[in-house]
């Protein structure tokens, strides 16, 4: 296996596949089997935000390092509406979607980092990391 897998996301089926592939490349990492299921997840929600927010994008996750650590990189993106609050989109319960607005938090407290870029009418790129 690669260490870096991209997959287009434009249905459900896309999510699942990213969701696996991201869970098989941590576990090759050797991540512990619950860190392996919170990148799975977080993996998720990311690629659901796109089908939803987005209609379709991409999902790309990498191995990278920090002086020994390992660690792996997850980044969606897409060409959608944007976000106009970033800040408001990270708060628990604020969802423009009738969603439970947990997705983008649940993330970050499940990751070790979370970075969005994205504004109104530009995209969106949602960026995570986890360190083993
Ligand atoms: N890729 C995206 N493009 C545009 N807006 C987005 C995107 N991802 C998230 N958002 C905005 O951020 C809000 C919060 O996202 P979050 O994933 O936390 O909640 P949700 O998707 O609405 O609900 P849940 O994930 O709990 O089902 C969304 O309601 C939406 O307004
Ligand atoms: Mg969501």
């Amino acid at each position: 296996m690669d260490d870096e897998i991209r997959v287009s996301i434009a249905s459900d089926a896309d999510i699942v596949i990213a969701r696996q592939q991201g869970r098989a490349l941590a576990e090759k990492l050797g991540f512990s089997a619950t860190d392996q299921t919170i990148i799975a997840t977080a993996i998720s929600e990311v690629a659901r935000n796109i089908i939803k927010f987005a209609k379709h994008g991409e999902i790309i996750v990498e191995v990278i390092a920090k002086s020994s650590i390992r660690g792996i990189r997850v980044t969606a993106r897409d060409q959608g509406p944007g976000i106009a609050d970033i800040q408001l989109a990270l708060q628990d319960g604020y969802t423009t979607g009738n969603g439970l607005g947990m997705g983008l938090p649940g993330c970050k407290r499940l990751m070790d980092e979370l970075e969005i870029k994205s504004a109104k009418g530009k995209g969106t790129t949602v960026t995570m990391k986890k360190w083993a």
